[in-house]
């Protein structure tokens, strides 16, 4: 029987996630597998939402947002009975292996089917930056510089206006976009789901940098899902001589083409997915870690938190 390998993109998109699906769809082409894209996700594995692919299937989307087969979010897919479809799906195309890209929700739903038998292997893909098993996944690099280049125009006007940016950045229970964007455009405050929040501490900070540094402006990052920055503006206009304004990046962090840095990434970790399951590899993801492509079981990446830069931290509080 030849060998028939499946690919999927799950969970929120993230840009560089067309670039692993190419770059998978290629190698295992290279390595004489039958090649599907599966739409939509883990819905589409259920509803047997297949495309055969052919090489020129994956042309022209290594440089393109979000991502060409659809995502979707499924949590019924923890179910039983709903596995047992989705591999019923898989065998009528004689698909035994597959490739997951994604987060950790997507990790868990590709876990359980390799428990089943189902040769798996999971690649990171999110701007969250909230996957153990890697240094940095797919989508991240863009999210940041996104980021960067919307707080440096915030920053443009917030300094000829004597005002307090306050800036809701997303990366659900991780502030890595907060922290490493912080870093970057020389934020004054950065609020991370690691660190208790304390409203009067930052307060007392905008109030000491404001009367005793006497600085001309300020730029506060905050993690979604924190505090809300509407309300946060309008205290710091309170109590000092900045006029708040906040701004929610929200969706628009998530789209946009992907930076090199992603591209490369997502390339290297969709070959390494296949180069895994043609060594007979199953149930492990791939990552990054000090510029070596590793990987890990991918027991050890499911529904636990990153453990934060602290010395990345440490530095931003020195030079804030
Ligand atoms: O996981 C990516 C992410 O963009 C998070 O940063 C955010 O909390 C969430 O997805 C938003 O989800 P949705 O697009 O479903 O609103």
């Amino acid at each position: 029987m030849g060998k028939t390998v499946g690919v999927l993109t799950s969970g929120g998109d993230a840009p560089g996630m067309n670039a692993a699906i190419r770059a998978v769809t290629r190698s295992a082409l290279a390595r004489g597998y039958e090649v599907y894209g599966i739409k939509n996700g883990f819905k589409g594995l259920v509803n047997g939402d297949f495309i055969k692919f052919e090489r020129n299937s994956v042309s022209g989307i290594l440089n393109r947002g979000g991502t060409f087969l659809g995502s979707a979010r499924m949590p019924e897919f923890i179910k039983e009975e709903i596995q047992n479809i989705a591999i019923a799906q898989m065998k009528s195309v004689n698909m035994d292996a597959l490739v997951v890209i994604g987060g950790d929700g997507t990790y868990r739903g590709g876990y359980d089917l390799a428990k089943k038998g189902i040769k798996v292997i999971g690649i990171p893909a999110t701007i969250d930056n909230d996957v153990v098993g890697t240094e940095y996944s797919i989508g991240f690099y863009t999210a940041w510089n996104t980021i960067v280049e919307a707080i440096d125009k915030l920053r443009d006007t917030s300094a000829s206006h004597h005002r307090c940016s306050v800036v809701e950045v997303m990366g659900n229970k991780c502030g890595d976009l907060a922290l490493y964007s912080g870093v970057c455009v020389g934020a004054e405050v950065i609020i991370v789901p690691e660190d208790e929040y304390k409203e009067e501490e930052v307060l007392a900070k905008m109030c000491h940098l404001d009367q005793v540094k006497k600085g001309r402006h300020a730029i506060v990052v905050a993690t979604e899902k924190l505090v809300d920055v509407n309300d946060l503006a309008q205290k710091i206009s309170n109590v000092t001589t900045y006029s708040g304004r906040a701004t929610i990046l929200g969706h628009i962090q998530r789209g946009g083409s992907p930076v090199p840095n992603d591209r490369l990434l997502a390339t290297l970790l969709g070959d390494k997915a296949v180069e895994l399951l043609d060594n007979g590899i199953s149930g492990h993801c791939v990552g990054i870690l000090n510029d070596e492509i590793i990987s890990t079981d991918i027991i050890e990446a499911i529904d636990k938190g990153k453990e934060k830069r602290t010395d990345l931290y440490k530095l931003f509080t020195r030079l804030a």
